[in-house]
């Protein structure tokens, strides 16, 4: 998961850590905050009901309706495949759910299940109504992949014991669960995998006005004050992500309560993000990597996914899954049939004149 900041979610409790004593000044529900070192930062942001979930209405109203129709019928609910870029809340999705419903989560990653006996492990450590939680689920093996087939649609395993003469197949009785698999690339689930989940969830990116409620819900559990503008400054550097925009208030609180008082104003905000170097309209490294091969390599395109992907060093799923999306619902590529092209937006972020066809730059966009 190139874009993911696994690295990020430890920082804080980490960061926490180094010192023991809370910042002078620091505010009552700041201080707590402080002493609790072991909470991980993205957790405790986390929305833990359907009604903390800030926007994805339709996903999250397809959600509702089916626990209701489970919990009404007292029984697991349907799988449910959670897809889209990362930090949207998929995981979040997935607890909100086990909680609605009162059943207990097991975590597990499409890589980690290395043989079918791991799998084998879990599911039969699961409880009736328990969710089975397998994020990057489109990582798991084929040989894995397929014992789940029969798990989830006829909640049995059938699994070889003993090797050569002695070998035997035996079936394991499974309770009902439901399985809750994430996965950014929904394109690489095989189709066998894709049509056994009856609820496919695809979350798309969260508008500025959404972004600026997750800041603003988020402020106050940090404990730190913030205006409409402020968290509207914010929302609107963060990439429709609400990971980002967590990520950019936690910089924003450490500006404001060294310099302004711990009080985020749109001001505040702008003078902290600018010193961190981020982007006014929120893009990130790989999409500047990937604006500028297409504007400055190519004048402008279009050029092919492939090519992009080699001289960006990154691969052509990821680029079409994860970072694609957000630049072509912000106008700044369009996808022909010829290849990407940049729009005069991408020259204009990337601080370029727009470049003719032919390689000749023109000015004043
Ligand atoms: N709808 C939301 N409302 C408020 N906060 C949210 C929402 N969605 C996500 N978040 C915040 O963003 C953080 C990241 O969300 P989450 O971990 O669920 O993303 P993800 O889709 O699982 O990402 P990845 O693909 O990287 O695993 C959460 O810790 C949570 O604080
Ligand atoms: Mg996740």
């Amino acid at each position: 998961m190139p874009r993911t900041p696994k690295k990020e979610k430890s920082a804080a409790p980490r960061a926490a850590a180094a010192t023991d004593r809370p910042p002078a000044g620091a505010s009552a529900p700041a201080r707590e905050e402080f002493n609790r070192p072991n909470v991980s930062f993205d957790n405790r942001l986390r929305p833990v009901t359907f009604d903390d979930f800030v926007g994805q209405e339709k996903v999250r109203d397809r959600l509702l309706l089916s626990v209701q129709a489970a919990k009404q019928r007292g029984d697991a609910l349907d799988h449910v495949l959670l897809s889209g870029p990362p930090g949207l809340g998929k995981t979040t999705l997935c607890y909100i759910l086990a909680r609605e419903m009162g059943v207990k989560v097991h975590a597990t990653s499409g890589p980690v299940i290395e043989k079918p006996s791991d799998l084998a492990g879990m599911l039969t450590g699961l409880d009736r109504g328990d969710i089975l939680f397998i994020d990057e689920i489109h990582r798991m093996q084929t040989a894995v992949e397929e014992y789940l087939y029969s798990a989830m649609e006829d909640y049995v395993l059938d699994i070889m014991i003993d090797q050569g003469p002695n070998a035997r197949s035996i079936r394991l009785e499974l309770p009902r669960f439901t399985l809750v698999g994430a996965t950014t690339r929904q394109g690489l689930l095989s189709a066998p995998l894709r049509s056994r989940f009856s609820i496919n969830a695809r979350l798309d990116y969260y508008t500025p006005e959404e972004l600026a409620l997750v800041v603003k819900r988020s402020a106050g559990i940090l404990g730190v004050e913030i205006d409409a503008a402020g968290a509207r400054e914010i929302a609107g550097r963060s990439r429709g992500t609400a990971r980002v925009a967590n990520n950019l208030l936690r910089r924003v609180r450490d500006f404001a309560q060294v310099r302004a008082g711990n009080r985020i104003t749109a001001e505040v905000a702008d003078e902290a993000l600018g010193m961190e170097g981020i982007d006014r309209a929120g893009l990130d490294e790989m999409d500047k990597r990937i604006l500028s091969c297409i504007c400055e390599d190519f004048g402008g395109g279009p050029v092919g996914l492939g090519t992009i992907a080699v001289s960006v060093g990154e691969e052509a799923g990821t680029i079409e899954d994860v970072y694609e999306p957000y630049l072509i619902q912000e106008g700044y590529i369009a996808r022909t049939f010829r290849g990407r092209e940049a729009t005069p937006l991408a020259f204009k972020a990337l601080g370029l004149g727009t470049v003719s066809k032919r390689g000749q730059p023109t000015l004043g966009i």
